[in-house]
């Protein structure tokens, strides 16, 4: 091995071992109960189950943490995704919204299954059995539109769009 390549080694393992030391925490923001998805909207078992299984780990109080959580930088990724999805939507949070910001939710919540942005890509291949079937969108949608609707008949046109 020559003298470069060596010295490079030398640098990725040292350089892996010092980023173990940064560690950014597991997220401790726990919601009361009342204000997750299921407590403000109706939510069909199977559609609570899906959100459960292939979105809370990033968009609820209620993370697993995998193995490699324990591992930089996957640490860091991890927690990037955790901090950003439960910034944009948190399911666990979602009766702490405003109403307008709940409506937008539901619409966009469609918008990302049907775009296939969501569950994040990296994620379902990571985590067997997190993709979603066509019948578990179909699912979803029916749900988000229905939920929609009632808080269209529940609630003034006007609080459903953000006041300027
Ligand atoms: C691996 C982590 C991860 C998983 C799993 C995940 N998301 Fe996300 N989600 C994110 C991140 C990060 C963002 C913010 C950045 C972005 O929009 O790409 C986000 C953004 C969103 C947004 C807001 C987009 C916008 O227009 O502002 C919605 C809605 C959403 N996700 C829904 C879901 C749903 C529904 C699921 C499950 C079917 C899911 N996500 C699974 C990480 C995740």
């Amino acid at each position: 091995m020559g003298k470069i390549v060596k010295a490079l080694l030398f640098i990725i393992v040292l350089a892996f071992i010092v980023i173990q030391f940064f560690r950014p925490d597991k997220v401790v923001d726990i919601h009361p109960e009342e204000l997750a998805v299921n407590h403000v909207f109706e939510v069909p078992e199977n559609v609570m189950s899906t959100f459960k299984n292939s979105c809370y780990d990033c968009h609820s109080d209620e993370i697993k943490y995998p193995w490699y959580w324990n591992v930089q930088p996957a640490r860091w990724i991890l927690h990037d995704h955790i901090v950003e999805g439960r910034r944009e939507l948190n399911f666990s949070a979602i009766g702490s919204y405003p109403l307008y910001r709940q409506y937008k939710k539901l619409r966009e919540i469609r918008e990302e299954i049907e775009e296939g942005k969501m569950p994040v890509k990296g994620y379902t291949v990571m985590h067997s059995g997190t993709s979603l079937s066509d019948d578990q969108k179909k699912e979803i949608f029916a749900w988000a539109d229905q939920a929609r609707a009632a808080m269209e008949a529940k609630y003034p046109a006007d609080s459903l769009i953000r006041k300027k």
